[in-house]
């Protein structure tokens, strides 16, 4: 298993015309690399493995990843969420039902996650299809969440046009009384999770000479293949 590592040293920034130059910059990834025969026999099993390195290498919010969807006119939007479980199942993760991720989702539920893990060299990619979560675990997973977050979930009409910041402050200050401390929050009817079936997953882990290992799983039936793509 390749070890988590990354430039020890900061690079110099470089400007032109005054600005930062993004083509200058240029990260070069020293790892032992990623083999066949390191990985586990299942994509969930892996993400598990790297995922508690990823963890341990300190790298902030690692279950933050970019879901990528398609609307209707097939135009992609992408937008971090978290990713708040991960099983054999799938990886789950919560929005609210009437955010454009939700709408788009309805009409096509093939999505792509991203864990964009670059400050350790590694990348995961997964490619799969979106179900709603069953209401009696997202209600669980709502009640663990710390209060305000179960009010903010109310007050946001996620993806909707407002016409101020006030707008928003003021539904929550209505439902601070509505809901006075004690008194347990519903869950919102329209919140909830989504679990990604995965039906491929690309472990990136970041090579010398820019030559990175890049070994996919594709499910096959009941089975994963592995494949390994070119960097
Ligand atoms: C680090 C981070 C974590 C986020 N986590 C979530 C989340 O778990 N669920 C969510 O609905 N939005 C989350 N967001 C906000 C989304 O990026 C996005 O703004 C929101 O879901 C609306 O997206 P949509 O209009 O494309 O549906 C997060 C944003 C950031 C930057």
């Amino acid at each position: 298993m390749g070890r988590v590592t990354h430039a020890d040293e900061f690079p110099a920034p470089e400007f032109h015309g005054g600005a930062l130059d993004a083509a200058a910059m240029r990260e070069q990834y020293r790892s032992e690399g990623l083999l066949e025969s390191d990985l586990a026999p299942d994509p969930y099993e892996q993400f598990a493995i790297w995922f508690a390195q990823v963890f341990a290498a300190g790298l902030r919010e690692p279950n933050a990843m970019v879901v990528s969807t398609v609307d209707a006119e097939g135009r992609p939007g992408s937008r971090t969420v978290l990713l708040k479980g991960y099983d054999e199942r799938g990886f789950v993760f919560y929005t609210n039902y009437g955010s454009r991720k939700a709408a788009d989702l309805a009409g096509n539920p093939y999505v792509s996650l991203l864990f964009p893990w670059h400050p350790i060299g590694r990348q995961v990619i997964v490619g799969g299809r979106a179900e709603r979560v069953d209401p009696s675990e997202t209600a669980v997973y709502f009640h663990s969440r710390p209060r305000g977050s179960q009010l903010g979930a109310w007050a946001s009409a996620q993806s909707a046009v407002v016409a101020s910041r006030e707008e928003i402050d003021s539904a929550y200050e209505r439902l601070l009384a509505r809901y006075p401390e004690g008194e347990p929050v519903p869950v919102p009817t329209g919140w909830g999770g989504f679990r990604v079936i995965a039906e491929s997953v690309e472990f990136w882990q970041g090579r010398e000479n820019r030559l990175h290992d890049r070994l996919r799983y594709v499910r096959e039936g009941q089975a994963w293949r592995v494949e390994r793509l070119s960097p």
